[in-house]
């Protein structure tokens, strides 16, 4: 495709698929599970335009390749106020925080929301720019929700789509937002508005349908005045039915799935398993306990650890034969909350090996780096017990890798009852992050697992996870929002 010309196909998020890293002067994939799950299913959908951000403040100083096989991909830039309004404050200090449940209080600024307005109108620009006619535009998370709307002002003409990957909070959270008329005006703009779980689509329409005047619902649709309303009924005032012409918007959970072809693949191949047993010989002892995220405080990372700790201490566990790896990705290093977290979370890595490490067999290894696809997938072989305890996640990507790895059936996947992946994975073992007794009692259960039930359980969850992998996840989700788009209304 040459750089000037159109696309049938947009996808616009805030990150590329690529970033630059300073550090190491080169082209990098993009942290996170959107950038994961997207790239590959990709080649669904060219060739196709990718709109995002490069992850620098500023100019980027790299030359950067914006061809990528069928994909381009186009950078928008920001500056490094908006970097630190939009991304670290508006993005990451507020919608972060209130839609994982307030598990840290979120802040709210007018200057904050000022440049996230303003980002959002550059990036509906960017999009228009390279949306052919009649282009299918697929707008992704949390940080461009106001995109919906500012492009089909501009653009009647494509078809929008919205997906959420984080979760949507229950509507009495959500009203907290000073501007959350204008976020669901934003989203509402969108032809399909797709969330992660059903718990996630309940409250999203819980709360169009308590804050918004004028909307009806039937079903997964809501039918949304075409001309602008008035100004909000009080938070849980009766619903209103619509009046006048109306506009249909599909609100429906499609639940993100894996590149389950490239983890099975990558599980069977000689150098990883070599690479997995070597990664088991060094740490030398008969249960690892494993934990991959990112270093954020929805991970509940320090939760776990604690509750590994006082197994420790109070004897149920021994550092003779047992150990935890923790891989804890640094992200979002400029926002305050993630300073401290850090700190925290390596204090307590200092505390629980100071008290219980042995020479040459730490409790717990812990990196704060990201490490390479076939690291993780030898790592995700190497485990016996897979620890992903978040206090509230929109999926969770990391509990299907695992189960994707384990092809010998082998393995215990310790689960989150907050996360999205837990509506699919019913036969992990659930806990209540909040709860460390219960988080005790589930990895004592875990580590002791006998070989036959595992297997069982594990079987069942290779099912789930197999049959709802990310090509079926893109291809639900256009397919609903073209067949929405050839019976619509605009
Ligand atoms: C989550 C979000 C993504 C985000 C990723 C990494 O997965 O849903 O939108 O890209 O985290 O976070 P970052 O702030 O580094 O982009």
């Amino acid at each position: 495709m040459l750089p000037d010309q159109k696309s049938q196909f947009v996808i616009a998020a805030n990150r590329l698929p690529v970033r630059w890293v300073a550090a190491q002067n080169s082209w990098q994939p993009s942290p996170g599970g959107l950038v994961s799950a997207m790239m590959t299913s990709l080649s669904d959908l060219a060739p196709l335009h990718w709109v995002g951000w490069t992850g620098v403040a500023g100019e980027v100083s790299g030359s950067f390749d914006t061809q990528h096989g069928d994909m381009s991909l186009l950078p928008v830039s920001l500056t490094h106020a908006e970097a630190e309004l939009y991304y670290s404050g508006m993005s990451n200090a507020t919608i972060w925080p209130l839609y994982h449940d307030g598990v840290r209080p979120p802040e709210f600024h007018r200057t904050w929301w000022n440049s996230y307005v303003a980002v959002n109108k550059r990036f509906c620009k960017a999009i228009d720019s390279v949306a052919a006619p009649g282009a299918i535009v697929w707008v992704h998370d949390y940080h461009l929700q106001l995109v919906p709307k500012m492009l089909r002002e501009r653009r009647p003409d494509v078809r929008i789509g919205f997906f959420l990957h984080i979760p949507f909070p229950p509507a009495d959270l959500f009203a907290r937002l000073p501007f959350r008329q204008q976020i669901l005006e934003g989203l509402l703009g969108a032809d399909v508005i797709g969330l992660q779980t059903l718990r996630s689509r309940g409250n999203f329409r819980r709360t169009v349908v308590s804050l918004k005047a004028g909307i009806a619902e039937q079903d997964e649709v809501l039918l949304v005045p075409q001309e602008a309303t008035a100004d909000s009924p009080p938070l849980h005032s009766p619903a209103s039915q619509a009046i006048g012409p109306t506009r249909k918007v599909i609100a429906r959970s499609f639940p993100i799935g894996i590149d389950v072809k490239r983890f099975t693949e990558a599980a069977a191949s000689e150098d990883v398993k070599l690479r997995a047993k070597a990664i088991r010989d060094m740490i030398g002892v008969d249960k690892v306990l494993l934990g991959v995220d990112r270093l954020d405080y929805t991970k509940g990372i320090d939760i776990r650890m604690k509750a590994f700790g006082e197994l420790l201490t109070e004897g149920l566990l021994s550092t003779q034969d047992c150990s935890m790896v923790q891989v804890a990705e640094p992200s979002r290093s400029n926002v305050n909350q993630y300073v401290e977290l850090r700190e925290e979370v390596e204090q307590l890595v200092g505390k629980i090996n100071g008290l219980h490490g042995q020479l040459g067999r730490p409790a717990i290894h812990y990196f704060h780096k990201s490490q390479p696809f076939e690291e993780i997938v030898a790592m995700y072989l190497a485990a016996d017990v897979m620890l992903v305890t978040p206090l509230r996640d929109g999926m969770n990507l990391v509990a299907k890798e695992f189960v994707a790895t384990r092809l010998d059936n082998t393995g215990v996947l310790v689960l989150s009852e907050f996360t999205g992946a837990s509506e699919l994975l019913e036969k992990a073992m659930l806990v209540n992050p909040y709860d460390i007794d219960g988080m005790k009692r589930a990895i004592l259960a875990a580590v002791g697992t006998p070989d036959e039930a595992a297997a069982s359980h594990m079987k069942t969850l290779r099912q789930a996870v197999m049959g709802n992998d990310v090509h079926h996840w893109v291809k639900s989700f256009v397919d609903c929002l073209e067949d929405a788009c050839a019976h619509d209304n605009r």
